[in-house]
Parts: structure tokens; C-alpha cells; sequence
């Protein structure tokens, strides 16, 4: 492929989504932890695209909002009226004045095409054919546009499904929307296009028959269903969803994780995990998340904005939310919670603690319920344990609070005053032994059933 040819991207998204039953345009649902706007986006970012030009309807601020704060310098463009796809690309025409190189058409709503694919119609077009169409086989073809093939393979005509004939109708190839298009004549294509046709509406899809009027050549290449599926209801946004994460553990695999049961592991479409990282069952990535080489992480443990690093372990029942730093072989274990918190090289946090907040020096543990008092109702205090420090099982450390290198608190305590280094720092009553009280206490109920408790 030349890489002299410059790439834009038209990505259609002024549907209002009906069907989705949302307040939220439907382009900003989210499909593994990104905007399905975002993906395609993303996708056209993997081609290089030089001009990105987003096509939104007229009261959808949120959506150009949502393109820009991903792709500075999107360019948006409004579909005053949906009057049909074609119109909808016309509309870019303002923001795409003189560009001449491939442009590439896609979907908002169909967030699942690969790089490797728009690779493939991108090599397409440049052997020649002016407009290259990404086909599928559908299960049921009968809502989408018909690919009439011509006998040498060339594409001749893309006839919308209310207008197909009887015998057009049998035809399976179909039209998935997806299209790269020459800019030298993408505009001129377009001026041709009329609406007399069963809904009334510009079909961006009788270009085709239009470039060939003009002796121009056109192509279809073939894409897996699942890769083109359009959402238009919730049903098929968790479509996208299951077919997205089975990639995303696909991908995983072939990357050097093992993960012990696929299917019950949940990716963002940003988790990145290194080499021999093992993943057990029922683990959920939420976005934002890296796992280097060799670390672990055990079954139900749930991961948002969090770093890894090499050897850890996480889990099983390990929480770490956005800001958690895990350091290099350190153990997060059952039932802990950490948030904006590093925990260095080697130190323990087995059972039982929230840790927000803070710093646990190198090597030291914490032991089972210790918690961190990082909330005074109105602020978050920091606290900082030191290196090699022991903190007792059940210590509360009310922030802000500095625990010194090497330093114990005493299990129980509540902890409301820096620690010196190496220091015990214990807060909690003095024990009280009464003798024989036990047994004075039972003697006094002598042959009376004790009641339920
Ligand atoms: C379109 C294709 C059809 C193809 C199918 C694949 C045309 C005429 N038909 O049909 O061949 O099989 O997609 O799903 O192109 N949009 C706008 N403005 C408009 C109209 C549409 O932005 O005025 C956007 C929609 O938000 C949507 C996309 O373009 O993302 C496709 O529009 P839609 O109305 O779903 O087209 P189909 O009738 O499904
Ligand atoms: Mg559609």
C-alpha cells in the first residue's frame, strides 16, 4: 500500500437512535469501555487519517462534544435533515474542500471494523477501483442493500433492499455501509444522486451505479458479519459487546496471557496485559488498566485505572480502583480495596483493608482490616506508611498520618499521630482480668435453660 495517498474519514452519526430508548445519542453507548463513536474514531486514527469529519443532526452537541474532547481537530459537520446517507456525506463537503486522497466512509453505529480490513478496501481502491463497498453475508439479508456482482467480480450496482426485484431480493452479498470512496470524484458522485427511489431519501449507495455510468470501476470486499454488525437496539449493543470481548481475549491470549476461563473475563478496550500474566475466572478490567509480565490476578477481582507491576498478585476478591499502583512482586489480597494508592516493591495487603490515599513503603504489611481514614466528609488526607513498617491487624490510620520506616502499630489501634521510625505505637485500653468471674456469673443461672440469643 502507498502511503503517499492521504486518507480522510466521514463517519455518519446523525441517526437519532430511536430504538435505543435512551436519553444518550446512541453513538456515545459504550462497547467495552468506549463510545461506539470513540471506536470508529480510534479506527481512524489506526489508518492516519489527515482529516477526521464527524456527521452529526442538528441537536447533538454531546456527540461533537464526545468527537472533539477524543480528536481535537475532528471536524464536525451538521445534517440539517436526514434525508438519506447521501445527503449525509454531502453534508461533509464543506469540511473536506480539496481533499483529494481515498476517503473512507463509515458508521458511528458499527464500531467493530478492523484496521486490517479498512486495509484491505484502502489496497483495493488504490489497484484501481474507485469505490470499494466492505460486503457481508448476513444471516438475514433482507433488511440491507443487495451487491450486484458483475461475472468478472467487479461490483455493479448496490440496490437497496425496498427496491430490489423478486429475483435481486435472493442475492446474499450485502452492503454493510462501509465504503472507500476516490475524494477526486466522491463530491461529483454524490451531485448525481436523486431520491426517486422506494423511501424517498439520497442513497450514498447508488454512487456505484453512477461511477460505472461513468466507466469507472468498483469493488466489494468481504468482511465477517460479526465485524459489520450496526447497533440500533440494546439487543445488538450487547451483540457488539459479546463479539468485542471475545477478540479482546483472543488478542490477550495470543499476547502471552493465559486466562483460565475466557469467557468470564471482562476487558476495556485499553487493558493491557504483559507476558505470562495468569487471569483467573470472573476477573473484571474496567478501563484504563496495565498488568505487567509474571503478575496475577485471581479469580473475582475487579480492576479500574489501576498499574500492575511485574509479580504482583491480586486477589482473589481483590478491588483496585482508579489511581491503585501495585508494585513490583507486592500482594494485594481478599477483600482489600485500594484507590490513589502505591504500594512499593514487595509489601502485603492480604485481608480484609481499604487503602485510599496513601503509600505502603517497600516490604511493608498491613495487616488483616487495617483501614485507611482518608475521609473527613468535606477532604481526602494522605497516608503514608514507611518501608518495612508492621501495622496490626484491625489498626485504623486517621489520616493525615505518617507511619515511620520500620515502625509497628499495635493491632486495634487507632492511629491519629505520626509514628516514629522503628517505634511501637499502640492505642487501645488496658486489659482487665476479673478471676473466677466466668464461673460466678454461670453459677447464678444454675438450672435455668439459657434463652436464644
Ligand atoms: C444503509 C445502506 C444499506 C446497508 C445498511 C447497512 C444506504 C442507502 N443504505 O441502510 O445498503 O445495507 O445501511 O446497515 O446507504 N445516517 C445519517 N443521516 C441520514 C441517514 C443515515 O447520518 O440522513 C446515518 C445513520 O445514523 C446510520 C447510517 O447513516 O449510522 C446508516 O443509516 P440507516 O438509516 O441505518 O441506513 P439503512 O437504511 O440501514
Ligand atoms: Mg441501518
Amino acid at each position: 500500500m502507498s502511503s503517499s495517498i492521504e486518507v480522510a474519514a466521514i463517519i455518519l452519526a446523525a441517526g437519532q437512535g430511536t430504538r435505543m430508548q435512551s436519553t444518550l445519542p446512541k453513538v456515545l453507548h459504550p462497547v467495552a469501555g468506549r463510545s461506539m463513536l470513540g471506536h470508529v474514531l480510534a479506527l481512524s486514527d489506526a489508518i492516519a487519517a489527515s482529516r477526521r469529519v464527524v456527521v452529526v443532526g442538528p441537536d447533538m452537541p454531546i456527540v461533537s462534544e464526545a468527537a472533539r474532547k477524543q480528536v481535537p481537530d475532528a471536524r464536525i459537520a451538521i445534517q440539517a435533515k436526514q434525508l438519506g446517507t447521501a445527503d449525509a456525506v454531502k453534508a461533509a463537503a464543506a469540511e473536506m474542500a480539496g481533499f483529494t486522497g481515498d476517503v473512507l466512509i463509515l458508521y458511528a453505529d458499527t464500531p467493530l471494523v478492523q484496521i486490517e480490513t479498512v486495509q484491505a478496501m484502502l489496497s483495493a481502491r488504490r489497484k484501481g477501483a474507485s469505490a470499494v463497498v466492505l460486503g457481508f453475508r448476513p444471516a438475514d439479508p433482507s433488511p440491507y442493500g443487495r451487491l450486484l456482482m458483475s461475472d468478472t467480480g467487479g461490483l455493479h450496482a448496490i440496490i437497496e433492499s425496498k427496491d430490489c426485484t423478486p429475483e435481486q431480493s435472493k442475492i446474499t452479498f450485502c452492503n454493510s455501509g462501509v465504503m472507500a470512496v476516490d475524494g477526486a470524484v466522491l463530491f461529483s458522485l454524490l451531485e448525481e444522486v436523486g431520491n426517486t427511489n422506494a423511501k424517498g431519501e439520497f442513497y450514498l449507495t447508488d454512487i456505484i451505479a453512477i461511477a460505472r455510468k461513468r466507466g469507472l470501476t468498483c469493488a466489494a470486499i468481504e468482511a465477517d458479519a460479526d465485524e459489520v454488525l450496526g447497533v440500533n437496539s440494546r439487543v445488538e449493543l450487547s451483540q457488539a459487546e459479546v463479539i468485542l470481548q471475545n477478540r479482546l481475549r483472543h488478542m490477550a491470549m495470543l499476547n502471552g496471557a493465559t486466562l483460565l476461563d475466557p469467557s468470564t473475563v471482562y476487558f476495556s478496550h485499553d487493558t493491557k496485559l504483559g507476558r505470562d500474566v495468569v487471569v483467573g475466572q470472573n476477573v473484571v478490567f474496567g478501563p484504563g488498566v496495565t498488568v505487567a509480565d509474571g503478575a496475577q490476578i485471581k479469580p473475582f477481582s475487579h480492576l479500574e485505572g489501576a498499574t500492575v507491576a511485574t509479580a504482583a498478585e491480586i486477589g482473589p476478591y481483590g478491588r483496585l480502583r482508579p489511581g491503585a499502583d501495585i508494585g513490583k512482586g507486592a500482594r494485594i489480597g481478599n477483600f482489600v480495596e485500594v484507590k490513589a494508592a502505591r504500594i512499593e516493591e514487595g509489601a502485603k495487603v492480604s485481608h480484609l483493608s481499604y487503602i485510599g490515599d496513601a503509600r505502603v513503603g517497600a516490604g511493608a504489611n498491613v495487616g488483616a482490616g487495617t483501614i485507611t481514614c482518608n475521609y473527613d466528609g468535606f477532604e481526602k488526607h494522605f497516608t503514608d506508611i514507611g518501608a518495612g513498617a508492621f501495622i496490626g491487624s484491625n489498626t485504623c490510620l486517621v489520616a493525615p498520618v505518617k507511619i515511620g520506616d520500620g515502625a509497628y502499630t499495635g493491632s486495634g489501634s487507632v492511629i491519629t499521630k505520626d509514628v516514629s521510625p522503628d517505634a511501637l505505637a499502640l492505642v487501645r485500653p488496658q486489659q482487665v482480668e476479673k478471676a473466677g468471674w466466668a464461673a460466678r456469673f454461670r453459677a447464678r443461672f444454675a438450672g435455668k435453660k439459657s434463652g436464644h440469643g
